[in-house]
């Protein structure tokens, strides 16, 4: 996935280029490492590990420039090593490039470089763009770009810069997303809109085929065929603050204690209690043809997919249409069948998802009406789709995703009781019984975040424990996908979620006593099944650990320990369920000393297939 950075302007640039990698860090952290110039000389320093070691290497032995590049990788080709990590140099040391993703060609283009005398040094594929842009240098530093790129397949997002034309950066993008910040007398490129917020909240989102030439006196914008582009500036709203810990050990805690105000936040002005309306005309899909969508198809990938599984029993259960859910990855591949009337929604909290974005294009080529449900304002998905509903998450850090899943459910919420309304297939009472249910979800929540302490007390004792399975039926089936998920990619210990009623067509063999079982049980229309399932582990000697609504002495008796969480309309209560969830998995993780913001192999925004 990797980050890119690049900066010209006024400050000094390496502080701005390790800050703003810090900020990148979760797109990926084998290896990372800058480029400055100064008196037309190429400064690179790199190290395999993390930020803060290259940090560490630059305060024992600093470097100074005038403006520059930075890159932190997650390795594709290559394995991660100091020699293989970015900004990467052509023969001459003079031109240096920074790139995510993947370059398809990049053996056939290094064969027929070599063969005019280009030497290599290291085993990745984006080490080809260095040596094109060198090949084809004369004049200009863009206009060598203008030339490499046409010889790229695969996908990218590069900056180079070139001491042969100084105080320039030169940004080219298909596929993985690239913005620009236009601040006061400085200027930078990034992977996304993060580091930018410290320097300007006007930034242009570079579509694929757009080339940006950063330079002190502003920002000049080309097509692959070097067209001047008029582009758009969006005045982004998030501000920096928004992206520290603010006293929190981890990001990931932080944005678990955010969850009540990020539903708040969605269904601020979307909700109305005098008409019982829901209120989304932002999306910019008129209600005319929304009335008659005949069935849903939501796409998605990771937690994401969760969530869409939460939708789809939200818009079932209160629209009563027909919805469908797929995997971004296997369904761009699929012989898939859409009919007019269908209308397909893709969940992504990045918007840049590479297969996510591949199946959104694959559908529109389709012809039905398509809806994205995102968290990052114009990324390339929400520009892509004919609609857009923004969950309004804020900027999360942590890899693994909690507050934007909170966010997502919410915005499905809001789906499932708009197409309910314009489909007038819920009434009056129905939707403001339903809204009322809602508005009190928040509340619910803090509840839960209030005594956090018994989750944590019950994590320190299960932390030695290497397999989880976590049972759910009906909307607590996503619940327990998701809570297994959490625990999985932050603890790395193994996790299976299972609907409740598979239990018996196989994991069953698993139950033991060194194989615990997070059963969600909150009192539903399948409450009494899932007491069933409670029986079968116990007669297993299997250990249960429920999470159930409050006072539900049933439950108190019949397990070994209860997560408690207040009642709420059955429809919702992922909003709640959720919550003991990613806490047990956060404290699992943090108790065994694992990197919980950015947990090994994972990288928040996977922009390469
Ligand atoms: C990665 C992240 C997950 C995320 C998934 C989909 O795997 O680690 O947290 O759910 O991508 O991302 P998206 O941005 O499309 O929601």
């Amino acid at each position: 996935m990797c980050g890119i950075i690049g900066y010209v302007g006024k400050k000094k640039p390496i502080p701005v280029l390790i800050e703003g990698l810090k900020q990148l860090e979760y797109r990926g952290y084998d290896s990372a490492g800058i480029a400055v110039v100064l008196n037309e000389e190429v400064r690179i320093r790199r190290v395999k590990g993390k930020i803060a070691l290259l940090e560490k290497s630059l305060e024992d032995s600093p470097l100074d420039g005038l403006y520059g590049l930075g890159h932190t990788r997650w390795a594709t080709h290559g394995r991660p090593s100091e020699e293989n990590a970015h900004p990467h140099r052509d023969c001459t040391g003079t031109i240096v490039v920074v790139h995510n993703g993947i370059i398809e060609n990049y053996l056939d283009i290094k064969e027929s470089l070599k063969k005019k005398g280009h030497q290599f040094k290291t085993e990745t594929d984006s080490e080809v763009i260095a040596h094109l842009v060198e090949e084809y240098f004369e004049g200009t530093l863009e206009n060598a770009v203008l030339k490499a790129v046409k010889e790229l397949e695969g996908a990218y997002a590069v900056a180079v810069i070139s001491t042969k034309d100084p105080q320039k950066i030169v940004a080219a993008k298909i596929g993985p997303p690239a913005v620009v910040g236009l601040g006061e007398e400085e200027f930078l490129v990034s992977s996304d809109i993060n580091p930018l917020l410290k320097y300007t909240q006007n930034i242009v989102f570079l579509e694929d085929r757009d080339i940006a030439v950063i330079t002190p006196a502003g920002v000049q914008f080309l097509d692959f065929g070097g067209r001047k582009l008029q582009k758009k500036i969006d005045h982004i709203t998030w501000n920096p603050m928004m992206i520290e810990k603010r006293g929190y050990k981890h990001f990931m805690l932080k944005e678990i204690f955010e969850q009540p105000q990020v539903v708040r936040d969605t269904l601020q002005g979307r909700l109305s209690l005098d008409s019982a309306n829901v209120c989304l005309s932002e999306i910019g899909i008129p209600d005319e043809i929304l009335s008659d969508t005949g069935r849903v198809v939501i796409i998605a990938c990771g937690t994401s997919y969760h969530a869409g599984l939460v939708g789809k029993y939200f818009i079932e259960a209160m629209a009563g249409v027909p919805v469908d859910l797929e995997f971004a990855s296997e369904y761009r591949y699929r012989d898939f069948i859409l009919d007019e009337k269908a209308l397909v929604v893709v969940i992504s909290q990045s918007g840049e998802t590479a297969d996510t974005l591949a199946a959104l294009r694959a559908v529109k080529e389709k012809g039905p009406q398509t809806l994205a449900v995102c968290n990052v304002v114009s990324s390339s998905i929400a520009r892509e789709a004919a609609g857009v509903l923004y969950t309004h998450a804020g900027p999360e850090i942590g890899v693994a995703a909690t507050k934007t899943f909170i966010a997502q459910l919410t915005a499905m919420a809001l789906l499932g009781l708009h197409l309910a309304q314009v489909k007038g297939t819920a009434g009056n009472k129905e939707r403001l019984r339903l809204i009322e249910e809602l508005l009190r979800i928040p509340h619910r929540m803090e509840h839960i975040l209030h005594d956090v302490q018994k989750i944590e007390k019950l994590a320190a004792r299960f932390v030695s424990f290497n397999h989880f399975l976590y049972l759910g039926r009906w909307v607590s089936y996503p619940a327990a996908l998701e809570g297994a998920l959490k625990l999985k990619e932050i603890s790395y210990i193994h996790a299976e979620g299972y609907p409740g009623g598979e239990m018996k067509h196989g994991p069953i063999a698993l139950i033991d006593d060194k194989m615990p079982t997070m059963v969600i049980i909150p009192k539903d229309r399948v409450y009494d099944k899932m007491l069933s399932n409670i029986s079968e582990i116990k007669t297993r000697i299997g250990y249960i650990v429920a999470v159930a609504f409050d006072n539900d002495e049933t439950i108190a008796s019949r397990v070994d320990e209860v997560l408690p969480v207040p009642p709420v309309d059955p429809l919702f209560s992922p909003f709640v369920t959720i919550l003991p969830l990613q806490l047990f998995a956060y404290y699992i993780a943090a108790i065994r000393g694992a990197d919980v913001d950015q947990p090994r192999n994972l990288a928040k925004s996977v922009t390469v297939e």
